[in-house]
């Protein structure tokens, strides 16, 4: 049997719970193992939930979650940051497999988390963290093994790409555009985060440290949101055949790193200008491999869900990449006979 503690029943956690019944049969052929939800920690036991859910699993204790040994897995779909941390460190150390859709844990403590999920032998898989259904995690970590990346560009913000698209093409306005964002699930709890950049540059960190394999901090990458465009700025966008889209860019030139997020006028013919609604499309750049992108749902409960999921496969399957992250390596002393080409 695997058991799972899901912490957080919400637009991510009830996808969860709906993909895992949906799909059981076949799941379960899969990974030859029965799949039992076994607690769900919740802050609310009474709210009335999108899924139909055994009263029984819910908890607001963590310690039930924790102190259970049969509990193999721990999926962190919560949100916050110091709670969710303390709990995803107190699972690696009891020695249970962790996943989390949390970008701001994994942000402020990858590398951290990654040593520890390694010392006990387990896993700390994000997938869902960056890119909402995009597989891009594990395609950028089976990738640097054979290339040295040398930039990564994207769209990697659901609600603020939804905000921009609606102001252009619908003349919503921010407001109404943001509010519909939120009844939809894509924005964060505190939509700031989606609109001035911090989600963004939250999810660059994570790909920058994975494909530079270094530590890139929050710090190191300038950021610019999208609050402060204006219906005029979108008039004049427009009469310019021209769209705005929040970038993220990460660049390796000759041993520096430049990271930036900042909204970016493009033509509305190019391929990030055609990225409409919560879509998200990144693109990296490998000195063997060339320009690999990857596109799809940047947020949404089915999508992120559907990243969960994926990893936990991996997991119970033990077929995710061997990677090297964690290591710092001083790009200074890598001898990579391409590096800065381009
Ligand atoms: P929601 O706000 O919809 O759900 C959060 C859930 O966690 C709720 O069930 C809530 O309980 C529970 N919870 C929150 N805080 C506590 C606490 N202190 N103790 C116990 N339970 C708690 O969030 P989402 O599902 O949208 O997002 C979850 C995570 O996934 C976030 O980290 C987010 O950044 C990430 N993510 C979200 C995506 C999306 O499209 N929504 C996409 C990619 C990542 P209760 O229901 O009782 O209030
Ligand atoms: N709030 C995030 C977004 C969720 O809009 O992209 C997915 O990470």
């Amino acid at each position: 049997m695997l058991n799972i503690g899901l912490l957080g029943l919400g637009t991510v956690g009830v996808g969860i719970v709906q993909i895992l019944e949906e799909r059981k049969d076949y799941l379960e052929k899969l990974i030859k193992k029965e799949i039992n939800i076994s607690k769900i920690l919740v802050k609310d036991i009474e709210k009335i939930r999108d899924v139909e859910i055994n009263r029984g699993k819910l908890t607001t204790d963590v310690h039930e979650i924790m102190e259970d040994n049969s509990i193999d897995v721990i999926i962190e779909v919560m949100g916050g940051l110091d709670k969710p941390y303390e709990y995803i460190k107190e699972a690696l150390s009891r020695g249970k497999n962790v996943i989390t859709a949390n970008k701001a844990v994994v942000a402020k403590h990858l590398e951290e988390l990654t040593d520890l999920a390694r010392k006990n032998n387990k896993f700390f898989l994000y997938e869902a963290s960056v890119g909402g259904g995009i597989p891009i995690i594990k395609p950028l970590q089976e990738q640097i093994n054979i290339n040295e990346i040398q930039q990564i560009k994207g769209i990697l913000n659901g609600t603020s790409n939804y905000i921009l698209t609606k102001m252009v093409t619908d003349d919503l306005s921010f407001t109404e555009a943001l509010e519909i964002s939120q009844n939809l699930g894509y924005a964060e709890a505190d939509p700031t985060d989606d609109i001035e950049g911090y989600d963004t540059r939250r999810k660059l960190r994570i790909l920058s440290t994975i494909a530079f394999k270094d530590r890139i901090n929050e710090d190191n990458i300038s950021c610019y949101g999208i609050n402060s465009i204006s219906f005029k700025d979108i008039r004049n966008i427009k009469n310019m055949n021209c769209t705005i889209k929040l970038l993220g860019t990460a660049v390796l030139n000759h041993n520096r790193y430049y990271a930036s997020v900042e909204p970016v006028i493009l033509s509305q013919d190019s391929y990030l200008g055609k990225v409409d609604n919560a879509k998200n499309l990144v693109s990296f750049i490998g000195n063997m491999v060339g320009e690999l992108r990857f596109f799809g749902e940047g947020a949404g409960r089915f999508p992120t869900a559907n990243a969960v999921l994926s990893d936990l496969i991996d997991i119970t399957t033990n077929t995710y990449p061997k990677v090297n992250l964690g290591m710092n390596v001083n790009l200074d002393n890598m001898n990579g006979l391409y590096k800065g080409k381009y």
